[in-house]
């Protein structure tokens, strides 16, 4: 298989002081190559455990140019050492925190916001909660960054409301690191033990704005902390840019960005788990009329804020609720051309394959971020859709991760 290699210069092994024990990444002491080799072997592999796949026609891995320092949100967990906090990515296989002086594949300035807050918490004296004993305030710091605006949001997850000290924290952090970009600070509380989601359900401003602003191939984005954005938003334009570009039938492997220069118009394209837009305002530009669904009422808001901000309102249209319901209403009367999914981990739903496959779509570009999910699918879709092509994308550099999507036409 031919391999879109990277810049020589990226692909030599680089070191780190907490790479070993640190579950940050996995790959850092490997030649990037050979992580793209293994990455697509991978993707071979769970397919090679579906006799209906083993035809399907795999293009070459599109890998980063830039493997390092990509990642564009943290969510660390606070601890409590005899030297004072720690915050850092849990060791791998424990729940041991590795205190993070510094990290090679996130964004320098989301390690600046982590050190500028674990000096203020010791400043502060701010009590780092203990689910043993069920006592303490702050449990993790949460930060993205939009790289086309330089915006950087953070986010404090604690255990109640109320707590003076963390409006404090917040307000330093926003005096210290408003010049490299922070824009705001919220709280959200996360008040249950039992549930290991890093986020609770509510989110409330502390200082600045709850939202940061992004720019993505001249596109205008919105986002808070609870919505989904892919880490790595360079490997995301080449992602998307290879979906406007599996849709349009151009499967010629010209290397990526070129799905600005697509043109879709008058296709009607239904665009599943679409978060807060960016494959819906993409293919809204290209011509297409879209019609975008997500679970989160509020990543729907964002999405519904970027079709007025890009002047594709006419284009667009975004409902909040569950993919497969939606799809079937959709579904009903109604002209589909294509459907994108891009769903969680967990793949699709038994209900979403069946509306797939007695959806009028003609086409399918399925973008999965786990391959045996990912392989299932396809089998189970493959009672009438073939695949047609299928592209591992790195979206996740020195790490274990891995992005794919496939474009699947009707028998
Ligand atoms: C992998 S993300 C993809 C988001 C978007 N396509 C992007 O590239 O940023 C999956 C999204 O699906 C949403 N989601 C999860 N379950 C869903 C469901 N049953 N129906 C609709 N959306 C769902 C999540 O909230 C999340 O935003």
């Amino acid at each position: 298989m031919n391999l879109a290699l990277p810049d020589a210069a990226t692909t030599t092994p680089v070191r780190c002081p907490h790479f070993g024990p640190c579950g940050g990444c996995t790959s850092l002491d490997l030649p990037y190559a050979d992580e793209l080799r293994a990455k697509e072997e991978k993707l071979q592999t769970a397919f090679s455990r579906h006799a209906v796949l083993a035809k399907a026609p795999f293009l070459p891995i599109l890998g980063a140019t830039e493997p390092l320092l990509y990642r564009n949100s943290i969510k660390v967990p606070f601890g409590w050492s005899a030297t004072g906090p720690v915050a850092g990515f849990f060791e791998r296989r424990s729940h041991k925190i590795v205190d993070l002086t510094t990290c090679l594949i996130q964004h320098p300035k989301l390690t600046q916001v982590l050190l500028a807050t674990k000096e203020i918490v010791a400043e502060l004296k701010i009590a780092i909660h203990d689910a043993r004993t069920g006592r303490g305030m702050l449990r993790h710091l949460v930060a993205r960054i939009g790289e086309g605006t330089g915006e950087v949001l953070a986010g404090l997850v604690v255990q109640a409301k109320g707590y003076g000290k963390i409006r404090g924290l917040a307000l330093k952090l926003m005096e210290r690191l408003s010049g490299d970009g922070l824009v705001g600070v919220v709280q959200n509380i996360h008040a249950d033990d039992e549930d290991h989601a890093i986020l609770g359900p509510e989110t409330v401003p502390l200082a600045g704005r709850a939202y940061l602003d992004e720019v993505s191939d001249g596109l205008k984005l919105r986002t808070s902390l609870q919505s989904f954005m892919q880490v790595n938003s360079a490997q995301a334009r080449v992602l998307y840019g290879e979906v406007l570009r599996m849709l349009s039938g151009s499967l010629v492997d010209d290397g990526p960005g070129e799905g600005s220069r697509i043109d879709l118009a008058g296709q009607k394209i239904v665009d599943l788990f679409c978060g807060v837009g960016p494959i819906a305002l993409r293919l809204a530009r290209a011509g297409a009329q879209v019609a975008g669904v997500e679970y989160s009422e509020d990543a729907v808001r964002s999405a519904r804020f970027a079709a007025k901000a890009n002047g594709l309102a006419d284009r667009l249209a975004f409902h909040a609720g569950d993919a497969a319901q939606l799809l079937e209403k959709l579904a009903e009367g109604n002209t589909i051309d294509a459907v994108v999914v891009d769903p969680p981990r967990r793949g699709l739903s038994e209900r979403l394959v069946k509306s797939l496959l007695a959806s009028p779509a003609k086409k399918i570009v399925y973008v999965s971020c786990d391959p045996f999910t990912f392989a299932r699918d396809l089998e189970l879709l493959a009672a009438g859709f073939e695949v047609a092509a299928v592209r591992p994308v790195d979206l996740f550099p020195r790490t274990l991760h891995l992005e794919a999507v496939a474009l699947l036409q009707r028998r």
